[in-house]
Protein backbone atom coordinates (compact mmCIF):
# COMPACT_ATOMS: atom_id res chain seq x y z
CA UNK A 1 0.00 0.00 0.00
CA UNK A 2 1.16 3.78 -1.15
CA UNK A 3 0.44 6.73 1.38
CA UNK A 4 1.16 10.11 0.62
CA UNK A 5 0.79 12.71 3.61
CA UNK A 6 0.93 16.15 3.00
CA UNK A 7 1.51 18.07 5.93
CA UNK A 8 3.18 14.66 7.31
CA UNK A 9 6.81 16.31 8.79
CA UNK A 10 4.72 16.80 12.58
CA UNK A 11 2.07 16.42 14.53
CA UNK A 12 -0.89 14.13 13.22
CA UNK A 13 0.19 13.79 10.03
CA UNK A 14 3.92 12.56 11.20
CA UNK A 15 2.12 10.53 13.65
CA UNK A 16 0.02 9.13 11.19
CA UNK A 17 3.08 8.48 8.95
CA UNK A 18 4.51 6.35 11.57
CA UNK A 19 1.38 4.80 12.02
CA UNK A 20 1.38 3.33 8.57
CA UNK A 21 4.77 2.42 8.54
CA UNK A 22 4.21 0.05 11.29
CA UNK A 23 1.64 -1.54 9.01
CA UNK A 24 4.53 -1.70 6.18
CA UNK A 25 3.20 0.41 4.21
CA UNK A 26 5.17 2.56 1.63
CA UNK A 27 5.09 6.16 3.08
CA UNK A 28 6.12 9.67 1.50
CA UNK A 29 5.11 12.95 3.28
CA UNK A 30 5.94 16.61 2.08
CA UNK A 31 6.02 19.78 4.08
CA UNK A 32 8.38 23.07 3.59
CA UNK A 33 10.96 23.11 6.64
CA UNK A 34 12.06 19.19 6.65
CA UNK A 35 14.61 20.63 9.86
CA UNK A 36 11.80 19.65 12.38
CA UNK A 37 11.34 15.97 10.90
CA UNK A 38 12.35 13.65 13.21
CA UNK A 39 14.96 11.04 12.34
CA UNK A 40 13.67 8.10 10.77
CA UNK A 41 15.56 5.49 9.58
CA UNK A 42 12.35 2.85 8.14
CA UNK A 43 13.21 2.12 4.56
CA UNK A 44 9.78 2.50 3.37
CA UNK A 45 9.33 6.56 4.14
CA UNK A 46 10.46 8.97 1.67
CA UNK A 47 10.40 12.74 2.57
CA UNK A 48 9.92 15.69 0.00
CA UNK A 49 10.32 19.38 0.61
CA UNK A 50 7.28 20.16 -0.73
CA UNK A 51 4.73 23.59 -0.29
CA UNK A 52 0.45 22.49 -0.84
CA UNK A 53 0.22 26.31 -1.82
CA UNK A 54 2.49 25.02 -5.30
CA UNK A 55 0.68 22.72 -6.76
CA UNK A 56 3.71 21.67 -8.93
CA UNK A 57 5.78 21.11 -5.88
CA UNK A 58 3.04 18.57 -4.66
CA UNK A 59 2.62 16.87 -7.94
CA UNK A 60 6.25 16.23 -8.50
CA UNK A 61 6.71 14.93 -4.91
CA UNK A 62 3.69 12.34 -5.38
CA UNK A 63 5.22 11.65 -8.45
CA UNK A 64 8.73 10.97 -7.16
CA UNK A 65 7.58 9.03 -4.39
CA UNK A 66 4.87 7.01 -6.72
CA UNK A 67 7.18 5.92 -9.30
CA UNK A 68 3.93 4.69 -11.50
CA UNK A 69 2.98 2.96 -8.71
CA UNK A 70 -0.52 3.18 -6.97
CA UNK A 71 -1.57 5.43 -4.80
CA UNK A 72 -4.34 4.00 -2.20
CA UNK A 73 -4.15 6.87 0.36
CA UNK A 74 -3.75 10.60 0.37
CA UNK A 75 -3.82 12.44 3.80
CA UNK A 76 -4.33 16.56 3.38
CA UNK A 77 -2.85 17.05 6.76
CA UNK A 78 -1.29 20.70 5.84
CA UNK A 79 -2.92 23.49 7.99
CA UNK A 80 -2.01 26.72 9.13
CA UNK A 81 -3.23 27.86 12.13
CA UNK A 82 -3.70 30.70 14.65
CA UNK A 83 -6.04 31.10 17.29
CA UNK A 84 -7.53 34.53 16.62
CA UNK A 85 -10.20 37.11 15.14
CA UNK A 86 -10.02 38.43 11.56
CA UNK A 87 -8.45 41.52 12.17
CA UNK A 88 -6.36 40.49 15.40
CA UNK A 89 -3.91 38.69 13.60
CA UNK A 90 -1.45 40.16 10.92
CA UNK A 91 -2.47 40.22 7.24
CA UNK A 92 0.71 37.86 6.49
CA UNK A 93 -0.50 35.59 8.53
CA UNK A 94 -4.17 35.81 6.78
CA UNK A 95 -3.25 35.09 3.87
CA UNK A 96 -0.68 32.05 4.88
CA UNK A 97 -3.81 30.45 6.63
CA UNK A 98 -6.12 31.46 3.03
CA UNK A 99 -3.39 29.71 0.86
CA UNK A 100 -3.15 26.99 3.07
CA UNK A 101 -6.19 25.87 4.29
CA UNK A 102 -8.20 26.28 0.85
CA UNK A 103 -6.18 26.82 -2.29
CA UNK A 104 -3.59 23.69 -0.96
CA UNK A 105 -6.91 21.78 -0.15
CA UNK A 106 -7.31 22.23 -3.15
CA UNK A 107 -3.88 21.28 -4.86
CA UNK A 108 -3.65 18.39 -2.76
CA UNK A 109 -7.37 16.83 -3.86
CA UNK A 110 -6.29 17.79 -7.22
CA UNK A 111 -2.69 16.04 -7.64
CA UNK A 112 -4.40 13.46 -5.27
CA UNK A 113 -7.12 12.70 -8.09
CA UNK A 114 -4.49 13.36 -11.04
CA UNK A 115 -2.89 9.89 -9.31
CA UNK A 116 -5.41 8.10 -8.26
CA UNK A 117 -7.45 8.33 -11.65
CA UNK A 118 -7.38 5.11 -13.63
CA UNK A 119 -7.10 3.05 -10.95
CA UNK A 120 -10.32 2.94 -9.96
CA UNK A 121 -9.48 3.05 -6.20
CA UNK A 122 -8.34 5.43 -3.42
CA UNK A 123 -8.94 7.32 -0.45
CA UNK A 124 -8.15 10.46 -0.20
CA UNK A 125 -8.55 12.56 3.55
CA UNK A 126 -8.54 15.71 4.68
CA UNK A 127 -7.69 17.30 7.95
CA UNK A 128 -10.62 20.07 8.77
CA UNK A 129 -11.27 21.47 12.43
CA UNK A 130 -14.26 20.50 14.76
CA UNK A 131 -14.83 24.35 14.60
CA UNK A 132 -15.66 23.64 11.11
CA UNK A 133 -19.18 22.28 12.01
CA UNK A 134 -21.03 24.80 13.51
CA UNK A 135 -22.25 28.00 11.55
CA UNK A 136 -21.20 30.81 13.26
CA UNK A 137 -21.25 34.20 12.36
CA UNK A 138 -18.59 35.72 14.65
CA UNK A 139 -16.15 32.43 14.40
CA UNK A 140 -12.23 33.22 13.71
CA UNK A 141 -10.97 32.99 10.07
CA UNK A 142 -9.45 29.89 10.89
CA UNK A 143 -12.93 27.93 11.59
CA UNK A 144 -14.10 30.28 8.42
CA UNK A 145 -11.31 28.40 6.09
CA UNK A 146 -12.22 25.00 7.85
CA UNK A 147 -15.69 25.02 7.15
CA UNK A 148 -14.64 25.61 3.30
CA UNK A 149 -11.97 22.90 3.63
CA UNK A 150 -15.24 20.63 4.55
CA UNK A 151 -16.92 21.85 1.77
CA UNK A 152 -14.37 21.66 -0.62
CA UNK A 153 -13.94 18.15 0.26
CA UNK A 154 -17.80 17.40 -0.14
CA UNK A 155 -17.80 18.90 -3.54
CA UNK A 156 -14.63 16.21 -4.42
CA UNK A 157 -16.84 13.15 -2.57
CA UNK A 158 -19.55 13.98 -5.61
CA UNK A 159 -17.26 14.39 -8.25
CA UNK A 160 -14.89 11.39 -7.41
CA UNK A 161 -17.46 8.63 -6.55
CA UNK A 162 -18.05 7.11 -9.89
CA UNK A 163 -14.41 7.19 -10.22
CA UNK A 164 -14.01 4.89 -7.05
CA UNK A 165 -12.13 7.03 -5.15
CA UNK A 166 -13.54 8.09 -1.52
CA UNK A 167 -13.22 11.02 0.25
CA UNK A 168 -12.98 11.02 4.25
CA UNK A 169 -13.27 14.82 5.89
CA UNK A 170 -11.93 14.66 9.36
CA UNK A 171 -12.78 17.00 11.76
CA UNK A 172 -10.96 17.33 15.27
CA UNK A 173 -11.36 18.58 18.41
CA UNK A 174 -8.03 19.68 20.51
CA UNK A 175 -5.26 17.49 19.75
CA UNK A 176 -2.19 17.62 21.62
CA UNK A 177 0.51 17.99 19.20
CA UNK A 178 3.71 20.46 19.36
CA UNK A 179 1.89 23.20 17.31
CA UNK A 180 -1.09 23.79 19.54
CA UNK A 181 1.34 23.60 22.79
CA UNK A 182 3.94 26.46 20.68
CA UNK A 183 0.52 28.42 20.26
CA UNK A 184 -0.86 28.19 24.12
CA UNK A 185 3.08 28.55 25.77
CA UNK A 186 3.15 25.00 27.18
CA UNK A 187 -0.64 25.47 28.57
CA UNK A 188 -3.62 22.94 27.03
CA UNK A 189 -5.33 23.24 30.63
CA UNK A 190 -8.46 25.25 28.71
CA UNK A 191 -8.60 23.26 26.00
CA UNK A 192 -11.89 20.90 26.37
CA UNK A 193 -11.40 17.55 25.68
CA UNK A 194 -8.18 17.12 24.33
CA UNK A 195 -7.01 14.06 22.63
CA UNK A 196 -3.96 12.56 22.51
CA UNK A 197 -1.87 11.82 19.60
CA UNK A 198 -1.88 8.17 19.46
CA UNK A 199 -5.92 8.30 19.89
CA UNK A 200 -5.98 10.94 17.42
CA UNK A 201 -3.89 9.01 15.05
CA UNK A 202 -6.12 5.59 15.26
CA UNK A 203 -9.53 7.42 15.70
CA UNK A 204 -8.19 9.05 12.19
CA UNK A 205 -6.90 6.32 10.69
CA UNK A 206 -9.81 3.61 11.31
CA UNK A 207 -12.21 6.56 9.53
CA UNK A 208 -9.75 6.54 6.48
CA UNK A 209 -10.14 2.26 6.50
CA UNK A 210 -13.42 2.28 6.96
CA UNK A 211 -13.98 5.29 3.96
CA UNK A 212 -16.18 7.12 6.21
CA UNK A 213 -17.65 10.68 5.07
CA UNK A 214 -16.93 12.58 8.08
CA UNK A 215 -15.43 11.72 11.24
CA UNK A 216 -16.08 14.60 14.34
CA UNK A 217 -14.18 13.50 17.37
CA UNK A 218 -13.41 13.21 20.43
CA UNK A 219 -17.33 12.28 20.99
CA UNK A 220 -18.13 14.98 23.55
CA UNK A 221 -16.85 17.74 21.69
CA UNK A 222 -19.16 16.83 18.62
CA UNK A 223 -21.82 16.46 20.73
CA UNK A 224 -20.82 19.91 22.16
CA UNK A 225 -20.95 21.39 18.84
CA UNK A 226 -24.06 20.34 17.68
CA UNK A 227 -25.87 21.01 20.75
CA UNK A 228 -24.56 24.18 20.59
CA UNK A 229 -25.46 24.91 16.38
CA UNK A 230 -29.32 24.56 17.23
CA UNK A 231 -29.10 27.58 19.76
CA UNK A 232 -30.56 31.00 18.43
CA UNK A 233 -27.83 33.04 17.57
CA UNK A 234 -28.82 35.70 19.81
CA UNK A 235 -27.43 33.30 22.56
CA UNK A 236 -24.63 30.92 21.13
CA UNK A 237 -23.09 34.83 20.47
CA UNK A 238 -23.51 35.31 24.38
CA UNK A 239 -21.93 31.71 24.92
CA UNK A 240 -19.00 32.17 22.97
CA UNK A 241 -18.24 35.19 23.69
CA UNK A 242 -17.63 34.30 27.14
CA UNK A 243 -15.66 31.14 26.07
CA UNK A 244 -13.14 33.26 24.43
CA UNK A 245 -12.58 35.40 27.22
CA UNK A 246 -12.32 32.57 29.57
CA UNK A 247 -9.89 31.30 27.10
CA UNK A 248 -7.61 33.94 27.02
CA UNK A 249 -8.13 34.89 30.99
CA UNK A 250 -9.48 38.06 30.14
N1 LIG B 1 -3.73 20.08 16.82
C1 LIG B 1 -5.00 20.39 16.90
O1 LIG B 1 -5.54 20.65 18.00
C2 LIG B 1 -5.85 20.44 15.67
C3 LIG B 1 -7.25 20.48 15.82
C4 LIG B 1 -8.05 20.52 14.69
C5 LIG B 1 -7.48 20.51 13.43
N2 LIG B 1 -6.11 20.48 13.32
C6 LIG B 1 -5.55 20.48 11.97
O2 LIG B 1 -4.71 19.35 11.84
C7 LIG B 1 -3.65 19.62 10.94
C8 LIG B 1 -2.32 19.29 11.58
O3 LIG B 1 -2.17 20.05 12.76
P1 LIG B 1 -0.96 19.79 13.78
O4 LIG B 1 -1.41 20.24 15.12
O5 LIG B 1 -0.44 18.41 13.61
O6 LIG B 1 0.09 20.89 13.28
P2 LIG B 1 1.58 20.79 12.72
O7 LIG B 1 2.42 19.89 13.57
O8 LIG B 1 2.04 22.19 12.53
O9 LIG B 1 1.41 20.06 11.32
C9 LIG B 1 1.18 20.77 10.14
C10 LIG B 1 2.00 20.14 9.05
O10 LIG B 1 1.67 20.78 7.83
C11 LIG B 1 2.87 21.25 7.22
N3 LIG B 1 2.54 22.43 6.43
C12 LIG B 1 2.05 23.62 6.85
N4 LIG B 1 1.88 24.43 5.81
C13 LIG B 1 2.27 23.74 4.70
C14 LIG B 1 2.36 24.04 3.33
N5 LIG B 1 2.01 25.24 2.85
N6 LIG B 1 2.80 23.08 2.47
C15 LIG B 1 3.17 21.86 2.94
N7 LIG B 1 3.12 21.51 4.23
C16 LIG B 1 2.68 22.45 5.10
C17 LIG B 1 3.82 21.53 8.38
O11 LIG B 1 5.18 21.56 7.99
P3 LIG B 1 5.87 22.95 7.45
O12 LIG B 1 5.33 24.06 8.30
O13 LIG B 1 7.34 22.72 7.61
O14 LIG B 1 5.49 23.07 6.03
C18 LIG B 1 3.51 20.31 9.24
O15 LIG B 1 4.15 19.18 8.72
C19 LIG B 1 -3.81 21.09 10.55
O16 LIG B 1 -4.53 21.17 9.33
C20 LIG B 1 -4.65 21.68 11.67
O17 LIG B 1 -5.40 22.79 11.25
C21 LIG B 1 -5.30 20.45 14.40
Amino acid sequence: MNVFIAGGTSGIGYSLAQYYLSKGYCVGICGRDLTKTPENSSKNLKIFQADVCDINSIFSAVNDFLQNKDLDIFINCAGSYAEDVAGNISYEEAEEMLQTNILGTVNCFEVARKAMKGQNKGNIAVIASVSGIMDYENSSLYTKTKRSVIQIADAYRRALKPFGISVTTIAPGYVDTLKLRQLNDNDLSKKPFLTDLETATVTISDAIEKRKKLIIFPAKMKWMMKSLSILPSSLLNIIMFRKAKWMKND
